[in-house]
């Protein structure tokens, strides 16, 4: 409360913009983890976010879950803007979450708002060494991976890593593992720890983290206080370039710089 009087939203986005050296942040007014209403303003702010740096010729590649799909819905190109050229792909394979937050169906729903074009990744993120061999080397499979790896601008949601490992319906024993080693956040399938150190990788034939490091944008959106010390610890991760998130998760991250 203290910090809310002392800064605008404008003046949270600048400190935020200015301690990780991004080139923008978004803060939203209010929590979306409390009202609906509070998720659909991150999606629209996200959504005019990734508009803001699409140049109509792009590959972007995005993440599931509830935020993005919010995003999706947002998605209201100019009239006069054509993105033909432009492709959306998911960042990863299925996790079996609902269909309605998968990052296929995200990218599938993008692409047909924008009238770009889409490519579906149809394996699961979870893949066995063997699998991801025999995979790997088919014709089709490696084709949509690679136009993933080489995605220009990626899209991504945050999540807290205890709930991203159950709703990712992690191992116990990997889960356990993970918490021992502080994990605090979840993106793209990596666990971040409070120092942005990533702690448990995994085997995957989408987005790996040398694709994130030389990606022209990395765009996240997520919000709402729970989120905020998984957001900050992505940030510390220190490859974000563009940031959406809400006024209560940006006051906690402010409040522990
Ligand atoms: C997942 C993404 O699908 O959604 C993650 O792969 C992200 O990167 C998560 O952590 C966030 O989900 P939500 O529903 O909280 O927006």
């Amino acid at each position: 409360p203290v910090v809310k009087e002392l800064f605008g939203l404008a003046n949270l986005e600048d400190k935020i913009r200015q301690t990780y050296g991004l080139r923008k942040v978004v803060v939203v007014p209010g929590d979306c983890d409390v009202s609906p209403q509070v998720k659909l303003e991150l999606g629209r702010a996200g959504a005019k976010a990734l508009l803001s740096v699409m140049d109509g010729k792009d590959v972007v590649a995005v993440t599931g879950g509830s935020t993005l799909a919010e995003v999706a819905n947002q998605l209201n190109p100019p009239p006069n803007v054509t993105m033909k050229q432009s492709w959306f792909v998911p960042a990863r394979g299925g996790l079996g979450e609902s269909l309605e937050i998968q990052a296929n169906t995200i990218a599938s729903g993008m692409a047909k708002r924008v009238g770009a074009g889409y490519r579906l990744l149809h394996v699961p993120d979870l893949l066995g060494k063997e699998a991801y061999e025999s995979l790997v080397h088919d014709p089709n499979i490696h084709d949509i991976v690679n136009m993933i790896r080489q995605a220009k601008i990626v899209v991504h949601g945050i999540g807290d890593a205890m709930e991203m490992a159950r709703r990712r319906k992690l191992e116990p024993s990997m889960v356990e593992e993970i918490q021992k080693e502080g994990a605090l956040a979840e993106s793209f399938g990596y666990y971040f720890n409070r120092d942005g150190v990533v702690v448990h990788k995994m085997l995957t034939l989408g987005l790996r983290l040398e694709d994130i490091k030389n990606t022209e944008t990395v765009l996240g959106i997520a919000g709402g206080k729970s989120k905020a010390k998984a957001i900050h610890a992505v940030l510390r991760f220190g490859h974000e370039d563009i940031l959406v998130t809400d006024e209560a998760a940006a006051i906690e991250i402010v409040n522990e710089l």
